[in-house]
């Protein structure tokens, strides 16, 4: 498995495995949210593949004083074999060579079945409650 930054020519195969893993929601275009993250200067989307296939993808960012991961997917065919993990190590160990202490992430309450898989990467329960707000 080989694991590289991705570009905006990879867009269709990410927002394909981003449906595919759940993570898409009709208000919010991901094509939109991946180019912003391939654009800017804090942030990048890794992505994993297999046979030159798109398998997996992470996006990290920093905000100048915390480390955030989002859209963590694996396809189906290929979770429990350790993709999951490395992709997550990738996206630490870009946080730590910027200069960020901790990294944290937002799990949809929905979303359960996950919560196991980052307690045993280390992820602890920051028992604080999310707001948000939208700007446009
Ligand atoms: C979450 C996800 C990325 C995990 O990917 P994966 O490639 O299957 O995970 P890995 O094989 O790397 O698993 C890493 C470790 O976590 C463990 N693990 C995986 N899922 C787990 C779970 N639900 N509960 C407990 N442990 C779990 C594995 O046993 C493995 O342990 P080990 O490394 O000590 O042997 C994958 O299930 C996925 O794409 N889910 C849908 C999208 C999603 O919900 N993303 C998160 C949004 S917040």
């Amino acid at each position: 498995m080989r694991i590289s930054h991705l570009t905006s020519a990879d867009t269709e195969a990410v927002i394909s495995l981003w449906h595919q893993a759940g993570l898409t929601r009709p208000w919010n275009p991901p094509e939109r949210d991946l180019q912003r993250a391939l654009d800017g200067d804090t942030s990048t989307v890794f992505g994993g593949f297999v046979d030159e296939r798109l398998v997996g993808t992470v996006m990290v960012g920093e905000d100048g004083h915390r480390g955030w991961i989002y859209y963590l997917a694996v396809d189906e065919s290929q979770r429990g074999t350790g993709l999951g993990r490395q992709l997550m190590t990738v996206a630490e160990d870009w946080l730590r060579q910027r200069g960020a202490v901790k990294v944290q992430l937002m799990v949809r309450s929905a979303n359960e079945a996950v919560l196991g898989f980052y307690d045993h990467l280390g992820y602890e329960d920051a028992d604080v409650q999310v707001r948000s707000k939208w700007l446009v």
